[in-house]
C-alpha cells in the first residue's frame, strides 16, 4: 500500500495508517458548508469533525480561523483558496473539493506547500449531461414559457402557431470540450439523430470520435455550423470569457447556447445583449459568472431559461458527491493516495 508521511509530521504511518505520534490521535477535519449526513458520519467514524451545518458559507477569515488546527478541509465551490489563503495553512494535508470543477482553488499554490487536491469527478457526469440536454430542450421547445402561459390563465384557445420553437431532432449540436460531461451530452444528441460537432484544446481519441459520430472542428466552425451549442470546458484562465461578444456573433440567428460548466467562461453581458438583440434565439443557462447575482437584462428577457446552478443536483449525485469528497479526505488522511487526486505532484507516498 502506498504511504505518505503522517500529517502531524515527521514519521511515516504504519499499516493502519498512524504514527508513533499520533497513534491515538484522530485526524481533524474542518467540512466548510452542509452536506449530505452519510458522509459527515463516515468522516466522524475516521476524523474529528468541525461541521459547519449551514448553507451560508464561511467569509474568507472565519475559513482560515476554522481551519486552524485541521489536516483536512471539505470544501465547495464557494470557499476560495487562492495562494494567499494556502499560504496560510498550516498542518493541511488535503482540500477535498465537493464538486468536479476547481477554479475555487489553485492547486499549483497546494502543490507548492504539498497540500493535496481532490474533486468529485463520474458521479456527476450523466446527471449534468442530463441537465444540460434539459435545459437545451427547455429553451428550444420553449417548456417554460408554456408553463408561464397555463398558469397564468392566459390559454384560452388553440392556435397554430401557439408558443412554436424549433426542433432538436436532427440539428447540429456543437460540444466545447469532449470531456466525460461533452461526451455524456453527446451520447443524448446521438439519441436524438443529432449531428455532432466538437472543439476543444485537445482532440478526443479516435474510439471516443467514432462512438460518437463526432467531427473535431474549429471553434469558428462549430459557431457558425451549430444550431444547438453546449459548452464543458473547465474554467481556466484562458477559456475565461471564451464566449463573448464575437462568439455570439458568428452564432445562426436561431442557435440556442446552453452554459452548465462555469458563468465565468461566457461574458454574460454580452451574452444578454446577444439574447436581447435576437443574435442568438435563446440560451439555458446554470452558472453565472457572479453567484448568485445574474445579469438584471437575463431575468427580463423571455428566450432563456435560467436555473440556480442545479446541474448535478440529483438527490443521488448529490450524495455520492458528499461521499467521494469524504472518502477522498480520509484517504489522504491515511497516508493513501486519494482516488480523485488532482495534484500528484504533491504526493509524497510510495
Ligand atoms: C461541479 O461539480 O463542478 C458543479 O458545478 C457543481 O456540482
Amino acid at each position: 500500500m502506498a504511504r505518505q508521511r503522517c500529517v502531524f509530521e515527521p514519521q511515516l504511518y504504519d499499516e493502519a495508517g498512524l504514527c508513533d505520534n499520533c497513534r491515538s490521535m484522530k485526524p481533524a477535519v474542518l467540512v466548510t458548508r452542509r452536506i449530505y449526513p452519510e458522509a459527515v458520519e463516515y468522516l466522524k467514524q475516521r476524523a474529528e469533525v468541525d461541521y459547519v451545518d449551514s448553507d451560508d458559507g464561511l467569509t474568507a477569515d472565519e475559513l482560515l480561523r476554522r481551519i486552524r488546527g485541521k489536516q483536512a478541509v471539505v470544501s465547495q465551490l464557494t470557499d476560495k483558496f487562492p495562494p494567499a489563503v494556502i499560504d496560510k495553512l498550516e498542518g493541511v494535508c488535503v482540500i477535498a473539493n465537493v464538486a468536479v470543477g476547481f477554479d475555487n482553488i489553485d492547486p499549483a499554490a497546494a502543490t507548492r506547500r504539498k497540500i493535496l487536491v481532490t474533486n468529485t469527478p463520474d458521479v456527476l457526469t450523466d446527471t449534468t449531461a442530463d441537465f444540460a440536454f434539459a435545459l437545451l430542450m427547455a429553451a428550444a421547445r420553449r417548456v417554460v414559457e408554456g408553463h408561464q402561459f397555463v398558469h397564468s390563465g392566459q390559454w384560452n384557445k388553440w392556435r397554430i402557431d401557439l408558443l412554436v420553437g424549433q426542433d432538436v431532432h436532427h440539428r447540429t449540436l456543437g460540444i466545447f470540450g469532449m470531456g466525460r460531461i461533452g461526451q455524456a451530452v453527446a451520447r443524448r444528441g446521438r439519441g436524438f439523430h443529432m449531428r455532432i460537432l466538437y472543439s476543444d484544446a485537445v482532440r478526443a481519441p479516435e474510439g471516443v470520435e467514432r462512438e460518437l459520430h463526432a467531427e473535431f472542428v474549429s471553434a469558428d466552425r462549430l459557431l457558425r455550423e451549430s444550431d444547438y451549442i453546449s459548452v464543458h470546458v473547465p474554467l481556466l484562465p484562458e477559456t475565461r470569457k471564451m464566449i463573448s461578444a464575437d462568439q455570439f456573433r458568428l452564432m445562426k440567428p436561431t442557435a440556442i447556447f446552453v452554459n452548465t460548466s462555469r458563468g465565468a467562461v461566457v461574458d454574460e453581458a454580452a451574452l444578454a445583449d446577444a439574447l436581447e438583440k435576437r443574435v442568438i434565439a435563446g440560451a439555458g443557462i446554470d452558472v453565472f459568472e457572479n453567484e448568485p447575482t445574474v445579469h438584471p437584462k437575463l431575468l427580463k428577457l423571455e428566450n432563456v431559461v435560467l436555473a440556480p446552478h442545479i446541474a448535478s443536483a440529483s438527490v443521488d449525485t448529490r450524495k455520492k458527491m458528499s461521499m467521494v469528497a469524504a472518502e477522498n479526505a480520509i484517504a489522504a488522511l491515511e497516508g493513501r493516495r486519494p482516488p480523485n487526486l488532482l495534484n500528484p505532484e504533491a504526493w509524497t507516498g510510495a
